[in-house]
């Protein structure tokens, strides 16, 4: 089957799980950040099993499925797992899954993620808003679109009119909450002191092993991007205590509240404005 027939059988799953259902909003949830699924008005699932399009996520903590409903007044869908490059080095692991997003009317895709801190003063247990983003692992999900449209212009991918907004609900929500460029790295490895150096001397504030593919499929699908990183960590040799899959998941979970909260307060500025 054609990655093309998958989406539209995705669409149509969707369809007829969640009739008259119309989420504009998507939101991508990565390590630490699915409790806010659990605030989910009249939830329906469809297990990724069930979209063709979707891929099946292999890392602990991420379920697989895809989560419909209303939180904080929107109509949102959620991906509760994603699958990222390290796992079979495939870039555009994510491509039939937001291509969906866009097929079922998502306008906005907010994609969150945990990464490690480059910055001193950024402590784990913080949230940073992505600003930009350094690909430093210099691969594309676009390298097979045959058209003129994959050379998409890049300028704007994490949109400054939402993260205006973001910051806004944020403040008023008492939530601190960083911005920075966060630097994609394949992992899984996670990265020496040297590495950690040369991204801070890139410019780079956060990094981290996803987001940035999902990033380059949504702009090229049309959805407009926000990003969220939950910070689990330092990064490696910045602090004298080494890194552990285990400890992000630990911070993870601590942060894991704040991080609803978050989600929450931000989403209904998300939504356009109604014409006049
Ligand atoms: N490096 C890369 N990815 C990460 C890290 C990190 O320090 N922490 C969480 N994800």
């Amino acid at each position: 089957m054609t990655l093309a027939h998958d989406i539209h059988a995705s669409v149509n799953a969707v369809h007829r799980a969640a009739p008259g259902r119309s989420p504009g909003i998507a939101i991508v949830l990565g390590s630490g950040w699915d409790a806010i699924a659990d605030q989910v008005a009249s939830p329906v699932d469809l297990p990724y099993q069930h979209l063709p399009a979707f891929p099946l996520p292999g890392v602990a903590g991420h379920a697989g499925t895809l989560r419909l409903g209303q939180l904080a007044g929107c109509e949102v869908a959620l991906l509760r797992g994603r699958k990222h490059a390290y796992e079979s080095g495939d870039a555009g692991a994510m491509k039939g899954a937001i291509r969906t997003l866009a097929g079922i009317g998502c306008h906005t895709v907010v994609l969150t993620n945990a990464a490690g801190s480059l910055v001193t003063t950024m402590r784990p247990g913080s949230l940073m808003l992505i600003s930009d983003h350094l690909n430093i692992v210099q691969r594309t999900p676009l390298h097979d679109e045959p058209g003129a449209d994959r050379f998409v212009d890049m300028a704007n991918a994490y949109d400054a009119a939402l993260r205006e907004r973001a910051l806004q609900a944020a403040a008023a929500t008492g939530i601190a909450l960083h911005q920075g460029t966060y630097a994609w790295v394949l992992g899984p490895q996670f990265e020496t002191p040297a590495e950690i150096r040369m991204l801070q001397a890139m410019g780079a504030q956060a990094v981290g092993m996803s987001t940035v593919p999902e990033t380059i499929l949504a702009r090229h699908a049309g959805l407009k991007v926000l990003g969220l990183s939950m910070l689990t960590n330092m990064g490696c040799g910045m602090e004298a205590q080494g890194l552990s899959h285990a400890h992000t998941l630990d911070t993870a979970a601590s942060t894991a509240e704040t991080a609803a909260r978050l989600l929450a307060a931000v989403l209904p500025c998300l939504v356009p404005a109604q014409a006049a």
